[in-house]
This record gives structure tokens, sequence and C-alpha cells, in this order.
């Protein structure tokens, strides 16, 4: 959860640092820090605060050298603090490392080195990783020997950049089970927890695998396995995300720029997964026993995902938090299983975890992911893309939806391999579908309105999302989007579950957004809106009925859909909904506090 970049090459390191690391902000913003090399000397700066403040304080343009990497910290030990920030040094200050990811057994390490006379500043697991090379260095002598033999000492995740003093004309890069990815380029060479960070400088990239190291200098690269030192072969793969892509287009948030991309991405999700849905979609077509794995938005998504497979391929999935997953169903996946994971970053430790334990468990695993190349394509047997470009917002929004298209694909190809549906109905389905992203394109024209409808609401502390059937999805994401990016309190539920109990905190004025589009649970999604109603909630609605329009407060008209292709459209308003509130309240959308994009711990 934080971000590292690296850069070896002929220009100024720190600039080059410094723009990768505003760009890998949204991995982590709490404190951050440089170290650059010049004359086997290393010159550290590190301090609390957001990128451009800490630039600004330290002056961190002003560092000499050409060889380097930087840091953005998610604190996980040892809160955010100057001396806690990274980089990171052993005792004779020759080596410096920056660290992504969280080593287990640091405490036991940390005593043990103690013991043998290290002197500790942080209080961070990354300085037992500078300590323990400098420890191995001693009888090793070769650094690349200690790096290795020391690495292997830990237990956890680890991303790492490494300088060493001794060795001038090199870095090293590390990975296991937290992202890098190296940045080819002509006479210099970067290294990053994300493509965008080096995006500017060349497209070309090699993404390192769990366990493996890579040794750059400025005209050379190679990459070698962590347990035998031994070279490993690596494909350079070209990267087509344009720098423009990965930066905010003009829009004042990276939020509001994403929403906006999704008639184009959506676009893009039914193109290029045209072809590939029905050979993935035969692959698994035979499989009775589906679990859907992910987590947050993701699963949300799986939700859908598990109304359009049981409506169109007449199969039902389990759908689970992966992180429940792994403990629950351990002992019922088996050859005969097959585990779709959803994942945006292709990088969030429980759906790892949850797609490792299925392939022990000889499942085969489908993966809807939209980084190319990140860890969960690599566990995977199949993979669909979403194709939604970098996104840097912290809530995802156009990785929701294209996840949503990609899996309307899929199981509108599942019934039609299987027969489960009428197939003039599929057709016009899947036709219905290539017409949501100009659909949407108008609903995004609503962004003023629901500006204005925001500032009616701004200071309201409670908010009910109810649905039903395939709107309980969308109720769930609306009312995670809300409190996620404005901090308002916010249930999503199924409307039947109202007068269970929630109703109970219904009272005058409390909004209640009600996803009603028509379909075969509307009428009853109308008595539910009334008995709301009837307590004074404040209604805001999403359909296409005038009915609708009359029982409620506000209605946000949408277009008239078969219902399975509604959660798209329909949860768009709601992401605008909850930025205008986030902005009005005066947060950041793009960096809600305490969260971070990839959940790159369990
Ligand atoms: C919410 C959000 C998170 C992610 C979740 C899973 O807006 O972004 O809930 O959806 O952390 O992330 P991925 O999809 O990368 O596995």
């Amino acid at each position: 959860m934080c971000g590292i970049i690296g850069y070896i090459g002929e220009r100024k390191a720190c600039e080059v640092i410094v723009k990768g690391l505003k760009r890998l902000e949204y991995r982590g913003y709490d404190s951050v820090g440089v170290v650059t090399e010049e004359k086997g000397k290393l010159y550290v700066k590190k301090g609390v605060g957001s990128v451009d403040e800490v630039v600004e304080k330290l002056k961190l343009l002003e560092m000499p050298g050409k060889r380097g990497v930087g840091h953005t910290r998610w604190a996980t030990h040892g809160v955010p603090n100057d001396i806690n920030a990274h980089p990171q040094r052993d005792c004779t200050g020759k080596i410096a490392l920056v660290h992504n990811g969280i080593i287990e057994n640091f405490a036991e390490l940390k005593e043990e080195l103690i013991r043998k006379g290290h002197r500790f500043e942080s209080d961070t697991d990354t300085e037992v990783i500078a300590h323990l090379i400098e420890e191995e260095l001693k009888s090793s002598g070769n650094f690349e020997d200690a790096l290795r033999r020391a690495l292997l000492k830990l237990k956890g995740s680890f991303a790492l950049g490494v300088v060493y003093t001794e060795e001038p004309d090199r870095l090293y890069f590390v990975r296991n089970e937290s992202p890098l990815v190296l940045g080819i380029g002509k006479g210099e060479m970067f290294a990053a927890s994300d493509v965008p960070a080096f995006l500017e400088y060349t497209n070309k990239v090699v993404f390192l695998d769990d366990m493996e190291y890579a040794i750059v200098t400025k005209n050379s690269w190679v990459v070698k396995r962590l347990e035998t030192g031994e070279k490993v072969e690596k494909e350079i793969r070209t990267i087509d995300w344009t720098l423009e892509m990965a930066e905010k287009s003009g829009f004042p948030h990276f939020m509001l720029k994403e929403i906006f991309e999704q008639p184009r991405v959506l676009r893009d999700a039914i193109h290029g997964n045209a072809k590939v849905v029905s050979e993935v979609a035969r692959e698994i077509a035979d499989y009775d026993k589906i679990f859907i794995v992910a987590m947050g938005t993701s699963y949300h998504a799986a939700l859908v995902g598990k109304y359009l497979f049981q409506r169109l391929a007449k199969k039902v999935p389990i759908v689970e938090d992966a992180s429940e997953f792994r403990y629950e169903f351990e002992d019922l996946v088996d050859e005969n299983s097959l585990v779709i994971a959803i994942t945006q970053s292709g990088e969030t430790a429980d759906t790892l975890a949850a797609m490792k334990l299925a392939k022990r468990k000889g499942a085969k695993v489908l993966a809807i992911v939209n980084v190319v190349g990140s860890m969960a394509t690599r566990i995977a047997d199949l993979t669909l893309y979403t194709h939604a470009g970098p996104e840097i917002g912290v809530a995802a929004t156009k990785t929701y939806t294209t996840q949503l298209a990609v899996l309307t694909m899929l199981a509108i190809e599942l019934a039609r391999i299987l027969k489960t549906e009428n197939r003039e109905r599929l057709d016009e389905l899947e036709e219905d579908l290539r017409k949501l992203p100009g659909l949407v394109e108008e609903i995004l024209k609503m962004n003023e309105s629901l500006l204005e409808l925001a500032k009616d609401l701004k200071e309201k502390r409670d908010f009910f999302y109810i649905g039903r059937g395939i709107g309980v999805p969308t109720a769930l994401e609306g009312a995670l989007k809300l409190k996620e990016i404005s901090y308002i309190h916010a249930e999503g539920l199924s409307a039947g579950e109202l007068k269970h109990g929630p109703l109970a905190l219904i009272e005058e004025g409390v909004p209640v957004v009600a996803v009603a589009p028509n379909g075969k649970t509307f009428d009853k999604m109308l008595s539910n809106i009334e008995e709301a109603k009837a307590r004074g909630a404040y209604i805001i609605s999403l359909g296409s009925s005038e009915r609708l329009r009359e029982v409620s407060d506000v209605f946000i008209e949408m277009p008239k859909l078969n219902e399975l292709l509604t959660p798209i459209p329909y949860i768009v308003p709601l992401q605008l909904l909850a930025y205008h509130l986030a902005v009005l309240r005066g947060n950041n959308p793009d960096k809600p506090r305490n969260l971070a994009k990839s959940v790159t711990v369990e």
C-alpha cells in the first residue's frame, strides 16, 4: 500500500523520482522519502506530508545524483513520522532501501540483530531488512548474495528498491507479494509499483513475479530467482496506456475524470472482450460448482454476476468475500470447482490468497482484472481484462462498471452455449449492452443537477440505499461510494429488509435512495418506498416509471432497459452524488482517509 519508484540513467534522478511519486501518491500519502547517490555518497531526505509538501519543505528537487529510489508511505508498522518514513538504512549508512509490504517476522529478526549490535532508528519493519543485508554482507562480501540470503529470511510481503553505495552502477529491485514493474528505457531504467509512475519515459515494461529480483544498470537489466540466484527469462511487454490517460485531463479530481471516462472504457471492455469471452465461456461452461470471490466494490460486481449467472445461464454461484472464502470454503473447493476472482488491481491480498487456495485445491481459476500482468493474472488459469485503463482515484468507479460489462458478456455467452435462454433474447440483450456506453454518456449530462441535489443533502447524517433483486448490489455500491469518500454514514440493503429493523431509523428528512428499475419486483419496491415515506423519509429514486416519479421527492430518470442491464447505468448517478457530497464537505475524494487503492495486506 505504499508506492515505490526507482531511476538510473543520465537524468537528474530526483526529478524523475518526484514526478513518479506524484503519480503513485494514491498508493500511500502519509510520508515521502527519496535517496539518491553521487560519488559513493547517499543523500537521503524524508518526511511526513504529501509529495508536494515534502518536496517543498525538504527541497527534494535539489538532490544530486543520477540514480535513486523514492517512496510514498501508507503506514503499517510505526506511526507516520519523519524517522519512520522510507528510505531506511543500515548501521553503516551504505545501504538504503524503500519497501512496500509487511514483514511478519520483523520482531524476532530485530531482536536478533540488536543482540548482534545493530542500532535501530525507526519503529518500522522495513529497517530490519537493511540491517539484515548488512549482517549477511559481513560473511558474504558479495552484495547480491547477501541481499538474497537476507531476503530469504523474511516472512511476509515485500517490494523493495535498494541502493548500495559500493556498487555505483546499479539498483536492485525485489518482489514478493507486492507489485513491482521495471520500465525499460534507452540508456536509462525505471522501476515502480505501478506503470503510470514512469509512463512519461517508457511504455516497455517487465513485470516481476513473486520471489524475483532485478539488477538494473542504466543499459541493462536482469531478473533472477531469489531462492537460487538463477536468471529468469522475462518478456518485455508494451503498455498501450498514454500518459494523458494516467493523468487528470483537466478534471479537478481523478475520480470525476474516471466517472466521465465510463462511456469510453465500457466500449473498450465490450470490444476488447468480444472474442475472448466466448473462448473463456466454452472453457467454463461445464462447471456447476462456481464460487465468485472479491472484496469491496469488486464484491458488489460479484453479486451482480450472481444474478446474471442465475437468470441467464441458470447457474447458481456462491459469492463470497475473499477474506472469508479462504476459511469457510477450504474443504469445499475441489477440482470440480470454478473460482472466479474479480479484482481491479489484481493485487488485493485477500483475493490473491483465495485464488491461491483455489489453485492448490485443483479448481479452475478465472480472474477478471484491470491491471495487465498483475499477480492475479499470473495465478489464474484464465483471465478476462476489463480494459478500463489506470484508475487512480481510490474509490472504484470505471473499473466497477467495466467489471459488470465483462460479467454480462460472460453470462450471455454461457447462456448461448448452454442454451438456457432463447437465442433472440440473448442477441437483443447483447445489442442493448452495446448501447449502454451511449446511455451512460446521456446520464453523465445530469452532473449539474446531481451537484444541486448534493447541495441540498450535504448536512444529512445518514443515508439508506435500497433495492431489490439485481438492484441490491447497486444499493450496496451506492452506499459504499458515499461512505468511503463523503464520510456520511450510509447503509445499503434489500428493500425487503427495511421493515425487519432498519425502518426504526427512518425519521423526518432521512434520505432513502431507491434503486427501482422496472422489472419483476417493481411493485414490491413501490410498497417499500411508501413504507419509508410514511415515516418521513426523503425519497430519491432511480427508475423509469411515472408511478415512481409520483411517489418520489427527487426522481432521477433512467433509460428504460432490461432489468439485467440496469446495474451499469444506475450506479453512475450514485457515483456522481457521492463525489459531489465529498467535495462539498471539503474532502478530497481521490484520497479518502484511512483507505488505500490496493489493499495488499490481509
Ligand atoms: C471501493 C474500492 C475497494 C476495492 C477493493 C478491492 O471504492 O475501491 O472496495 O474495490 O479494495 O480492490 P480490487 O478490485 O483491486 O481487488
